[in-house]
C-alpha cells in the first residue's frame, strides 16, 4: 500500500520560513523523517507578501500571495504560519483548525494574546496546535515543561529568552560596544522582531515568559499583560559596576510560585552573579533555568534566535502533528489551574542596584539618603565617582520591596539636586525570593 501523503502550506517566507522550507524540501532530511515508512510530507504552498522577491529556496510554482485560500484549503494536513503578528495570522490559523488542519507557529506574541482560545478551536476539531519554537528558539523548552516534567512542581523558572537583547547586552559587557550598533547587528542576523522595540522594551520576552508560565503552573494564555521593562536603560557604566562587583547584566524573564496559590512573571534586566549557570549564556544564545521541588535546578540552553535554529523546532513540530494524524490522535490542550491568581510585582522583594546623577554639593548625599529611609529601603553599599562638578551615585540595597524602591525613585527625580536618575536593576539570588 501506498504511504500517504500529508500537504504542508507554509505561510511567509523569511528568517525561519525560508529556512524551514529549505530543511523540508532537503531530500536527506526526508530519511529523518521518521515516519517515512508511514507518510511522506509534501510541500503545496507558501504564501508571501512580495510575490516577486527572489527566494531561491522556494520552488516558484509554491509561491503564492493568497495566504487565507491556502489556509483555507480542504485537504491541507498541516499549515505552518511563520508570518508573526496578532492579525493575519490569527484568522489564518483559526480557518486552518476550523477545518481540522493541525497548525505549527511560531508566533509567541499571538500564542501569548490567544493561544488558550486557539488551543481549544484545535481540540474541538481534532486538531493540533504546537508552537515550540515560539520560545528558546532552537530548545525543546515547551516539550520538556509539558512531557517530561508534567509531574514536577516548578517553583520558579528564570529565562533569557530574547536571543537580541542577550546579544545587545553581550556585546555591551565583553566588547563595550554601543546600543546602536549591537541592534543593527542583531537585525542584520536576523535575531530580531520586524519591530526591535517588541525585542529591547520586553514584549518578546514578556510573550515568552507567559507561554513558560502556562506550561509550568497552568496559567492562561489570554492576553494579560506582565510587568515588563527593558534594556534600553541600560547604560556602559551600569554594565562596568556589575563587572566590578561580579556579576553580568542580563535581561531575564521570570514566572515563579509565590505561596501556594501566587504567580510573579516578570521581565526585567537582572545583575545575575558570575557563578551562575544564566550568567555564562553569551550573545543570541537563550537558556532557561528550571528549579523544581524534588528534580533540584535545571538549565536548557541553545540558539535562541536566527533562520536555521528556529526552523528545526518548527519542522519538529510539524513531525509530530504528522505522526498523530497518521495515528489518528491529537494532543490535548494543557490544564488551567483555576486556583492561582497573580501577584502584584510591586510586592515581590530584591535586591537593587540604583544609579543616579546628582549635584556634588555638601548636604546632596544626605537628603538622597533620607529619601531612601523615608520608604524603609536599606542601603548595603554605596560608591560615588566624580563627574565635573556633578557626581554618579550607585547604591545596592538590602532586600527590599519593589513597590518601596519605585516610590523611592520617583521621590529622588523630584529633588533638586538630583540630574539623572540612571539603572534600577535586581540583583538576583540576593536575597530576592
Ligand atoms: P520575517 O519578517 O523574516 O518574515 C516574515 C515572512 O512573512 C515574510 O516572508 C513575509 O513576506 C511574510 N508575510 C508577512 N505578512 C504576510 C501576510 N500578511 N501574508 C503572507 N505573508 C506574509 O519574520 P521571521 O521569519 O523572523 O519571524 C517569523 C515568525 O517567527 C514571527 O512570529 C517571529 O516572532 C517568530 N520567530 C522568529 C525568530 C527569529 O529568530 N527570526 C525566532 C523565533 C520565532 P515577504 O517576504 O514577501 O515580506
Ligand atoms: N526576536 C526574537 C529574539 C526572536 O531576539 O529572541 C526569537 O524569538
Amino acid at each position: 500500500m501506498d504511504a500517504p501523503v500529508l500537504r504542508v502550506g507554509v505561510i511567509g517566507a523569511g528568517n525561519v520560513g525560508g529556512a524551514l522550507v529549505e530543511l523540508l524540501s532537503d531530500p536527506s532530511r526526508h530519511v529523518a523523517l521518521v515516519d517515512a515508512a508511514t507518510a511522506t510530507l509534501e510541500l503545496v504552498g507558501v504564501a508571501v507578501r512580495d510575490a516577486s522577491r527572489a527566494r531561491p529556496e522556494v520552488p516558484t510554482h509554491l509561491i503564492t500571495t493568497d495566504a487565507a485560500s491556502l489556509a483555507a484549503r480542504d485537504d491541507l494536513d498541516i499549515l505552518v504560519e511563520v508570518i508573526g503578528g496578532i492579525e493575519p495570522a490569527r484568522t489564518y490559523i483559526e480557518s486552518a483548525l476550523s477545518r481540522g488542519t493541525s497548525v505549527v507557529t511560531a508566533n509567541k506574541a499571538l500564542m501569548a494574546e490567544a493561544g488558550t482560545q486557539l488551543a481549544a478551536l484545535a481540540h474541538e476539531h481534532g486538531a493540533d496546535l504546537f508552537y515550540e519554537a515560539a520560545v528558546g528558539g532552537a530548545i525543546p523548552i515547551l516539550r520538556a515543561l509539558r512531557s517530561s516534567l508534567a509531574g514536577e512542581r516548578i517553583e520558579r523558572v528564570m529565562g533569557i529568552v530574547n536571543g537580541t537583547t542577550n546579544f545587545i547586552l553581550s556585546k555591551m559587557t565583553s566588547e563595550a560596544s554601543d546600543y546602536a550598533p549591537a541592534l543593527a547587528e542583531a537585525q542584520a542576523l536576523g535575531y530580531a522582531e520586524a519591530d526591535p522595540s517588541a525585542d529591547v522594551e520586553g514584549f518578546d520576552a514578556a510573550a515568552k515568559v507567559q507561554i513558560i508560565s502556562s506550561l509550568a503552573f497552568g496559567t492562561r494564555l489570554a492576553g494579560e499583560s506582565i510587568t515588563r521593562e527593558g534594556i534600553t536603560g541600560v547604560r556602559a557604566v551600569d554594565v562596568e559596576f556589575a563587572r566590578r562587583a561580579g556579576f553580568v547584566i542580563k535581561l531575564l524573564g521570570v514566572a515563579e510560585r509565590v505561596g501556594e496559590t501566587g504567580i510573579s512573571r516578570r521581565v526585567h534586566p537582572a545583575m545575575v552573579p558570575l557563578e551562575h549557570p544564566l550568567a555564562a549564556v553569551h550573545g543570541a544564545m537563550n537558556a532557561v533555568f528550571v528549579e523544581g521541588a524534588k528534580s533540584g535546578p535545571l538549565m536548557w540552553l541553545g540558539p535562541g534566535a536566527g533562520g536555521y535554529p528556529t526552523a528545526t523546532a518548527v519542522l519538529g513540530d510539524v513531525l509530530d502533528a504528522a505522526r498523530n494524524r497518521v495515528s489518528g490522535r491529537h494532543d490535548v490542550p494543557f490544564s488551567i489551574d483555576e486556583t492561582l491568581h497573580a501577584i502584584d510585582t510591586n510586592d515581590i522583594a530584591s535586591v537593587f542596584y540604583l544609579s543616579l546623577d546628582v549635584l556634588d554639593q555638601p548636604g546632596v548625599l544626605a537628603a538622597v539618603a533620607g529619601v531612601f529611609g523615608d520608604h524603609g529601603v536599606s542601603i548595603q553599599s554605596m560608591e560615588q565617582s566624580g563627574v565635573a562638578d556633578e557626581a554618579r551615585l550607585s547604591f545596592v540595597t538590602h532586600v527590599a520591596r519593589t513597590g518601596d524602591v519605585f516610590a523611592t525613585l520617583n521621590d529622588l527625580a523630584s529633588l533638586a539636586s538630583v540630574d539623572s536618575i540612571g539603572a534600577c536593576i535586581r540583583v538576583i539570588d540576593g536575597g530576592d525570593r
